[in-house]
């Protein structure tokens, strides 16, 4: 691509005035959104807000603020998933929130089926195979590519034995689209409940879970949100929720919950999910991402997501990497991972140049642009794997041992 077409498109690039929001950018070049989105500027503040707020109105502070936390942060998500306001609670971590929601289904003797895919988040197989242990069948779709489910497939193992699926929004290895609504209506069809894990999807792609029509919608700030650790949330369909009565449960989802009653009274609305005191520092972490996802608008990160994410596998094709990433723009969400040889050196490599991306088994180096990316970091990225395969730099890093890479 010629680098003039390049710095054309860069100065249309409006997305990029936000760079400023974010100080990391003037020392890596950030392409792991889909992990750990870059932090804002203003999160410092928004933390120091907490620890004034602690040193200087003590236990006060619940009243002053930090009690509804959970649920005015939810209204800050609730436009991203086109809910409705008192309609979202957050919860620690993606996992657990979906364990709440397990714990609130009784599955008749005639309907003891839990339908799900292969290419969920592992922590979320791992809760639905020890619903084994109760006698659940869990039936897990395979995938033929490693990219993609098939639809279709998904809708055949859904049937009347069916009492509940699980599926992931956005698939985090490939970033696969799920046809949600699909598979939403099929699920419908036979009176089985949808849930829906959208961590992968929420701050890249546009979501309406009325539109999509699902019964459950989880989603975080971690990744695509900018918005730290311990900040997720959990949108339950307003009717169904009072129907639903988690075994994981607790003080805070009381009607009353400081009257220290015997018997849980549980509330009708989002609160019923909650269960212990709220991460109030994870929330005031996560405030300033979200508030500024709004500003920027879900519509333009898409629209720029996937003309980068398009320029990231014409890249790769150039350079003759196999992409386990899908090339129809409605099947792909804000990833491409490039699968080569010697891929986990490679991109420890990348960070080492201060090109932060990750790597996972089955789908290679992820790169994750987001709106505050610009299109010569996107060159620079993939140059750089060529350069380090050419000189085998990747070799220092055969024995760099990881955790969390
Ligand atoms: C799609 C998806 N679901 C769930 C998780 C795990 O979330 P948590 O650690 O908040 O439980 C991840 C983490 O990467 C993910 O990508």
């Amino acid at each position: 691509m010629e680098s003039a077409d390049r710095a054309d498109r860069e100065s249309t690039d409006a997305l990029l005035e936000f760079r400023g929001e974010f100080p990391i950018l003037e020392r890596t070049n950030y392409l792991i959104s889909n992990s750990l989105g870059a932090v804002p500027r203003a999160t410092c503040d928004s933390l120091k807000e907490y620890d004034d707020t602690w040193a200087t109105r003590g236990v006060r502070a619940w009243e002053e603020g930090w009690w509804t936390l959970a649920s005015d942060l939810g209204d800050l998500a609730a436009p991203m998933i086109g809910a409705r306001p008192g309609e979202v609670v957050f919860q620690p971590n993606v996992t657990t929130a979906h364990a709440i929601v397990l714990s609130a289904l009784d599955l008749p003797a005639r309907r003891r089926r839990i339908v799900t895919d292969a290419m969920h988040f592992p922590s979320i197989l791992y809760l639905l195979d020890q619903q084994r242990r109760d006698g659940v069948e869990v039936v897990v779709v395979p995938s033929d590519d490693g990219i993609r489910v098939e639809t279709q497939r998904i809708a055949e193992a859904i049937d009347e034995q069916t009492s509940a699926v699980f599926i992931s929004h956005v698939l985090f290895k490939s970033a696969y689209v799920h046809e949600v609504a699909s598979i939403a209506a099929r699920a419908r069809a036979v009176g089985a409940l949808i849930v829906v894990d959208g961590y992968q999807a929420v701050g890249t792609i546009p979501v309406d879970v009325r539109r999509l029509s699902v019964d459950v919608y989880i989603g975080g700030c971690l990744k695509w949100l900018c918005g730290g650790p311990g900040a997720a949330f959990l949108w339950v369909e307003p009717e169904l929720i009072r129907q639903l009565e988690p075994r994981i449960t607790g003080w805070v989802s009381h009607r009353t919950p400081f009257a220290s009653d015997d018997r849980l009274s549980r509330r009708d609305d989002a609160w019923r999910m909650l269960v212990g005191t709220p991460s109030i520092p994870a929330l005031h972490a996560a405030r300033p991402g979200l508030q500024l996802i709004l500003k920027v608008g879900i519509d333009a990160i898409r629209a720029k997501s996937l003309r980068q994410t398009g320029r990231l596998l014409e890249l790769a094709d150039r350079a003759g990497y196999r992409c386990t990433t899908p090339r129809d723009p409605d099947e792909r969400g804000g990833t491409v991972a490039i699968d080569i040889e010697k891929g986990c050196e490679v991109s420890r490599c990348l960070k080492a140049l201060d090109i932060l991306c990750d790597y996972r088994p089955g789908a290679g180096i992820r790169l994750s642009p987001h709106f505050y990316t610009s299109d010569r970091e996107l060159d620079e990225s993939v140059t750089a794997i060529g350069e380090i395969l050419s000189t085998r730099t990747w070799q220092a890093f055969t024995t760099v041992r990881s955790t969390v890479t």
